[in-house]
């Protein structure tokens, strides 16, 4: 069965362009994006990875490590990394896994057969400092992924594991958010005391939390 929200993301050790990794070791206490891409050599993915090297600070800065993966070899990731550094301006700053045998890839269940049977699609796991999955997101090879989307999309889930909010459509750090519905107005008021915007019973929009 596929990996759903809230399963253990499935430990593996790898070789990687920085190394053998020892996945949740690595991962440490940090939240942790792993995502796969089809192939080396290959230009959307070109793209995406000088976009994830770019973006590397806004990772780290919210606790994050990435880590990228194709089925091409060790050999020819690093090849390739020179051709991102030049066309894209940003030199690979985070691991990319070498996993010709599809070991992890068949673990994360990366390989959609009816897409291929070869490649790898585009799927992005981000995994909380639990070590459990918080979000899955699958694209297929023809479309590049939107890194602002999955720095959105970190941002709401650090956001409400820390507090009994919700984000509502299109949310951005900053804009108000959704008192979750368990939350009762006398539990909310201890939580809220700046107080809340009641438009239905079930619809109470705060403030974001600091
Ligand atoms: C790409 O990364 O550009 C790509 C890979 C496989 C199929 C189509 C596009």
């Amino acid at each position: 069965m596929a990996l759903q929200l809230g399963d253990e993301a499935p430990d593996f050790t790898a070789e990687t362009t920085e190394g053998s990794v020892h996945f949740h070791t690595w991962l440490g206490t940090s939240w942790g994006v792993l995502f796969s891409h089809p192939r080396d050599f290959t230009p959307v993915c070109t793209t995406e990875l000088g976009r994830v090297a770019a973006l590397k600070p806004e990772f780290d800065k919210r606790n994050v490590k990435v880590i990228g993966l194709s089925v091409d070899p060790l050999g020819s990731h690093k090849e390739w990394a020179n051709d991102i550094k030049e066309t894209q301006g940003h030199a690979l700053n985070f691991p990319l896994i070498g996993d010709p045998d599809k070991k992890v890839a068949n673990l994360y269940g990366m390989i959609h057969p009816n897409a291929s049977d070869t490649a790898t699609v585009r799927s992005v796991f981000v995994i909380g400092p639990d070590k459990k999955i918080k979000l899955t997101l699958t694209y297929p090879a023809s479309t590049g992924r939107n890194l602002d989307e999955i720095l959105r999309v970190i941002d709401s889930l650090q956001l409400t594991a820390k507090h009994k909010v919700a984000t509502p459509v299109d949310w951005k750090q900053g804009g108000d958010v959704i008192i979750v519905p368990s939350v009762s107005d006398g539990d909310a008021k201890q939580m809220f005391p700046q107080g809340w915007k009641t438009l239905r019973p079930y619809l109470r929009v705060v403030s974001q939390p600091k």
